[in-house]
């Protein structure tokens, strides 16, 4: 381990490394969106994962991100809300993490896992970013927020460093006459289902472990948790049905296509909501974790400038994984392909079921390296490095051995590159010099031994 003086003084190769590393690899500014963003040593955000702002693919009406969008909002006109859809991804820390009450030390502010442009400003994590300003300037009770966010991430079928979320608010007033007869109002006007329930919390919504915040009552608090909690389930019932007739249109007579749909509730925790929840879906044989949710924490409304009287809830729902179910798309990745016969199988306002074309052959590449002891590598470093030279072409990195040499100590690890491209058969050349290029980069950036 260095000391904390050669870190400070630069004493070391590995310090002046990362000095020149930082110097070549990024340039003195950022331009994007029409601002100038000075770099410092906290930029981490590579050109191409810049460039994936362009897409904005839940505007784009024929895309499956574009019609899962307005699949939802078509359901919800009328019903309160406002659509925001444009907001541009980078923000500050303030805006991500801050103004939300993530504490200084929460992982989700670490450059491990998250795009910086420089110390102020990242590429959004999540839809919440916007809640202050939403809170800010809505006129109507509700708003959903749509956009793209950013995470750096391992590299697999459904992980992708770019997708997208929906956020979704709505707020009351304590002053409004009788508040407790409106909330029952409003959520006896939302849609009923008949998806089935398992929701151990209905009744008690608030624990010593998931408590609810004093300013609100009891009653307030049972309320506002079943009209999010119904609303999320309207949300998820039309979407999911949704899924499954397309699954049927398809051909598939699987068991599960015939059963009604069923949803629980788990409690969860995040940091500007309490209570909090997560809403999960019984799908194919397993529960998949869908959405998280809770009432809002005062304070986050206080700081978005807003009354004392004011309460209500949020949730932020990903829609990547559920536009794969709906449309039948094997891999993440084909959202962003720019292949014609990807595009054309979509339209405006219908859901079909994705028809593969060839899927070409893939090559596997082992990358086996002993790690130098004084420059740690994280996972989301390798997965970065792999991406920045392989881009799309890479289908999952998957850790394959690790191992501790009994006398040096030293750690040893290897991972599995899979290349495939959608749209051609690569050939041994090129991923030849792909893979040396990620085994070149690892040895200059991390020190690596390449075994
Ligand atoms: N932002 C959260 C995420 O990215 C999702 C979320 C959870 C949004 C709870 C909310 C909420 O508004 O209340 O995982």
């Amino acid at each position: 381990m260095l000391t904390q003086s050669q870190r400070v003084f630069g004493l070391t190769r590995r310090t002046a490394f990362n000095f020149v590393r930082h110097v070549s690899k990024y340039p003195p500014t950022i331009d994007l969106d029409g601002k100038l963003y000075k770099t410092d040593e906290w930029t981490n955000v590579p050109p191409q994962i810049l460039s994936l702002t362009e897409r904005q693919l839940h505007q784009d009406p024929n895309h499956p991100i574009g019609i899962l969008r307005d699949l939802i909002e078509k359901n919800f006109r009328g019903l309160g809300y406002t659509f925001y859809n444009n907001f541009r991804p980078t923000v500050t820390t303030f805006q991500n993490f801050d103004v939300l009450g993530f504490p200084q030390d929460h992982p989700g502010r670490s450059k491990l896992d998250t795009y910086y442009l420089n110390k102020e400003h990242l590429l959004r994590t999540h839809t919440s970013a916007h809640e202050h300003e939403c809170f800010q300037e809505c006129e109507t009770p509700g708003y959903f927020i749509t956009a793209d966010v950013y995470r750096r991430d391992e590299i697999d079928r459904t992980h992708y460093p770019a997708f997208h979320q929906m956020e979704g608010a709505r707020l009351w007033s304590k002053n409004t006459k009788d508040l407790e007869k409106q909330l029952e109002n409003d959520i006896a006007a939302i849609p009923p289902t008949e998806i089935i329930v398992e929701d151990p919390f209905r009744d008690a919504p608030f624990n010593v472990e998931n408590p609810k915040q004093t300013y609100m009552s009891d009653n307030e608090v049972r309320l506002i948790s079943t009209h999010l909690k119904k609303t999320l389930e309207y949300l998820v019932n039309l979407v999911f049905e949704e899924a499954k007739k397309s699954a049927i249109k398809a051909g598939s007579t699987e068991e599960y296509l015939n059963e009604p749909l069923k949803v629980r509730w788990v409690e969860a925790y995040f940091p500007w909501t309490s209570p909090s929840w997560e809403i999960e879906v019984w799908w194919k044989g397993e529960w998949l974790e869908c959405c998280g949710c809770g009432l809002v924490q005062q304070q986050v409304l206080l700081n978005s400038g807003l009354p004392e009287d004011r309460l209500g809830w949020a949730f932020g729902i990903g829609l990547d994984r559920i536009a794969m179910l709906l449309f039948g798309i094997p891999d993440i990745r084909l959202f962003w392909s720019r292949d014609e016969r990807f595009g054309k199988q979509f339209l405006e306002g219908q859901i079909s079921t994705f028809q593969p074309f060839s899927k070409y052959p893939g090559v596997r590449r082992d990358v086996s390296y002993w790690v130098n002891g004084d420059n740690a590598l994280h996972t989301n470093d390798l997965m970065e490095i792999v991406r920045a030279h392989g881009g799309d072409l890479i289908e999952s990195v998957v850790l394959k051995d690790e191992f501790e040499h009994p006398k040096t100590g030293k750690k040893s690890q290897c991972y599995s590159i899979h290349y495939q491209s959608m749209e051609r058969t690569l050939t041994n050349a090129e991923i030849n010099k792909i893979h040396s290029n990620v085994e070149g980069d690892l040895v200059n950036t991390f020190q690596v031994e390449i075994r």
